[in-house]
């Protein structure tokens, strides 16, 4: 008999397999009984008969409980009615742990509640169909960058060094010394780019964000691609077509969990590159028009990026933004210096900005006049400063936190259910 998973039922039609799993359900009617057996790699029915199992065995399943572990033999048959296609007719059932009274009922509970019992949340439908298109925009990242020339430089964690701005470090002691949690790679990846051309980071990334939204995390994971002899344009360039890379991969190859998480697929087979773009002096236009208040200079929130992005069925690029609200490494506009060559991509649908990114100032004396005015501490920052030292290029590079397209793809209210463990302003058990 071969011991298999529900993911591979396909290959085992006719035969006898092993299951082994949890119960996600189970209800008997008269002399048989179903139980929904979940594996980790899917959720099958098994159908018992009390002459088939026999009366020890049959009575045991009547005793099962919600997640109890357990063991099915029996013959695999397809039956486009059943769940996944596939059906057990059990030969036995035996049991590793009956679980005790499971605190997440099929009925509705609230999210403070679920969020608390993430650590069993995860095993429900919707959560492991999150989490296998996560994977899978992880997967197309990496796989879009490798297949693309860019060598993964892994940066580090603990740092002396603010990268976006001072107001969102976590400190933390380090032996005699005050250090930070890393709020993104950039400035290393960015000595990485000089030494081998075309790299990115991906690793997990800290903000002590103070406030309750829907977008923000504390800690989030971000993948950082950075290019030497790389300008805005072309910065952009290579952001789009990572994002219609990812999209397409998961369009091709999770189409059963968006299905699951009842996903209008529409607008993502929509997508097409060059997006659409937008200066940030258009899009403060389109604010203005819409009867918001707003200045030019001042950054946007949710609501403004999502009015800013209504108009369009595509990811939006805004490009060229206020110096002024922008981090002090940002390459200034030749044609205007007020602006920063930076660049958003606005995921469309009300998700707001996914990416951010630009060309990076390259002049050693412009960059220590900005690293000055954001009182920015110079001694900390003079490796940094080398990279303009010793063969400075034109570069750029952008970030996407994953968190943020896994809710736009998946299509969740909130970046929450987008990461196993959130850590959240409030939230950092379990
Ligand atoms: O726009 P941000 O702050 O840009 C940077 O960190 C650059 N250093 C990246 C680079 O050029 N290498 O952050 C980039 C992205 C945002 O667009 C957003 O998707 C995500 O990181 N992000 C967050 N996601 C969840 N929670 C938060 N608190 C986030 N802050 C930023
Ligand atoms: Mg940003």
């Amino acid at each position: 008999m071969t011991r298999t998973t529900i993911n591979e039922l396909s290959n085992h039609v006719g035969q006898e397999v092993q299951l082994d799993g949890w119960v996600y359900n189970s209800r008997s009617g008269g002399k048989l009984g179903f139980l929904m057996l979940r594996d980790g790699t899917g959720i099958a029915q098994c159908v018992l008969s009390k002459s088939d199992v026999g009366d020890d065995a049959f009575a045991l399943f009547g005793r099962l409980t919600q997640e109890s572990s357990v063991t099915v033999t029996g013959t695999v048959s397809a039956d486009e009615r059943a769940p996944g296609g596939y059906e057990i007719h059990a030969q036995s059932l035996s049991v590793t742990q009956m679980a005790e009274e499971y605190p997440i009922s099929p009925k509705e509970h609230g999210t403070a509640f679920l969020m608390d019992h993430r650590h069993l949340w995860l095993r429900s439908r919707r959560q492991h169909a999150i989490m296998l298109v996560r994977h899978e925009i992880i997967k197309a990242c990496r796989d879009f960058f490798d297949s693309n020339g860019f060598i993964l430089m892994d940066t580090p964690i603990i740092t002396p060094n603010a990268v976006e701005g001072t107001t969102t470090l976590f400190g933390l002691n380090y032996f005699d010394r005050f250090v930070y949690l890393t709020q993104s790679g950039q400035l290393y990846s960015e000595a990485a780019a000089a030494a081998f051309r075309k790299v990115y980071c991906f690793g997990p990334t800290f903000r002590a964000e103070k406030s309750k939204t829907r977008r923000h995390l504390t800690e989030f994971w971000m993948v950082e691609p950075e290019m030497a002899y790389c300008d805005l344009e072309e910065n952009i360039h290579w952001a789009e077509e990572m994002v219609a890379f990812m999209v397409g991969r998961v369009l091709e190859s999770r189409r059963e969990q968006l299905d699951i998480l009842e996903r209008d697929t529409a607008p993502l087979e929509g997508l097409k590159t060059p997006f659409p773009r937008l200066s940030y002096t258009e899009a403060v236009d389109v604010l203005k028009q819409a009867d918001v208040d707003f200045e030019w200079g001042g950054d946007f929130g949710g609501g403004d990026e999502t009015i800013i992005s209504e108009k369009y069925d595509q990811p939006l690029v805004v490009h060229r933004f206020p110096a002024a609200i922008k981090a002090f490494y940002m390459k200034l506009d030749a044609d205007d210096e007020r602006l920063a060559l930076g660049m958003d991509i606005l995921a469309p649908e009300g998700y707001g900005e996914i990416i951010g990114g630009g060309q990076r100032e390259d002049d050693y004396a412009l960059l220590l006049k900005r690293l000055k005015e954001a009182n920015l501490p110079e001694d900390k920052y003079q490796w940094y400063l080398d990279l303009r030292r010793y063969g400075s290029v034109p570069h750029s590079g952008f970030g996407m936190g994953i968190e943020r397209a896994v809710a736009w793809i998946c299509g969740l209210p909130h970046v929450r259910e987008t990461i196993p463990f959130p850590r959240m302003l409030n939230r950092v058990e379990p």
